[in-house]
């Protein structure tokens, strides 16, 4: 029986999809973007703008799809300790992509947000994302949510800080849920990292309790529609009982 990803040359595998059981909210750790480049003997910065074209690939499938929520794990609170000049260039790379892709993503509705610990971003990556998520907030389509400089552990001490500084002596999880970086955002339904790792990397700690995990080797400049398209279809076959019976 060929796989679905070999259905590829056809235009994949869309219509064996349970248009019912599309998830909500997808997240997708984005790995390998180094090892692409290494294997190619290139700068490892050549694998995280190889990591653009998936990523826009990515937003226009979920787009079309009908998933609410779309969270990339773009830069993590741990990604500082990498050489300055990749840093640098990632967050040139995200100052780029905001500019060059803010007319497609309001051509199809979609809204872009940020979370994590921003101040800390460069102040015209700041601005940037501000200007983007401004005016991009009344967008009824996908919601973009970049994890930049995000930490899962920080996430729930910086909730736990708020929760305190607004009065509440004692902190319960419902409390906790309204503080988190994104409240009004359903838990992810579906976890997606790619190369190969089975690690959640401190990527949305609290928030993936009951989530789905899928892990594919595919590296994340790899990463097209039919990949995600695979994804969504293992997370179908998945019987979710959220610690139940
Ligand atoms: C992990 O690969 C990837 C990152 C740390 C950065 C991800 C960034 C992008 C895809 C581009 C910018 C994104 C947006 C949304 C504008 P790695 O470098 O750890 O790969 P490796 O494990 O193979 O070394």
């Amino acid at each position: 029986m060929p796989t679905l990803l070999h259905a590829r040359a056809e235009t994949p595998m869309l219509p064996l999809l349970d248009k019912s059981k599309i998830p909500a909210h997808i997240a997708i750790i984005m790995d390998g973007n180094g090892r692409w480049a290494k294997s190619r003997r290139l700068p490892r910065l050549f694998g995280h703008r190889a990591g653009i074209t998936s990523v826009r690939e990515a937003v226009r499938a979920c787009g079309d799809l009908g998933v609410k929520v779309l969270t990339l794990y773009a830069f993590s609170a741990e990604n500082w300790a990498r050489p300055g000049a990749e840093v640098h260039a990632l967050m040139g790379l995200l100052q780029e992509y905001i500019v060059r892709e803010l007319p497609e993503l309001q051509k199809n509705h979609v809204r872009l947000r940020a979370i994590g610990r921003l101040e800390a971003l460069p102040g015209g990556a700041q601005k940037k994302l501000a200007d983007a998520a401004a005016a991009t907030e009344r967008n009824k389509g996908l919601m973009l949510v970049l994890a930049l400089n995000y930490g899962g552990r920080q996430e729930i001490v910086d909730a736990c800080n708020r929760a305190l500084a607004d009065g509440h002596a004692k902190i319960d999880e419902k409390i906790l849920a309204r503080y988190l970086y994104a409240p009004d955002c359903p838990a992810p339904d579906l976890l997606i990292r790619t190369s190969g790792e089975m690690r959640l990397s401190n990527f949305l700690l609290w928030e993936a309790a009951y989530t789905e995990l899928y892990v594919t080797k595919t590296l994340w400049p790899d990463f097209r529609k039919p990949h995600l398209y695979e994804a969504i279809a293992e997370y179908q076959k998945r019987e979710r009982r959220f610690g139940g019976l």
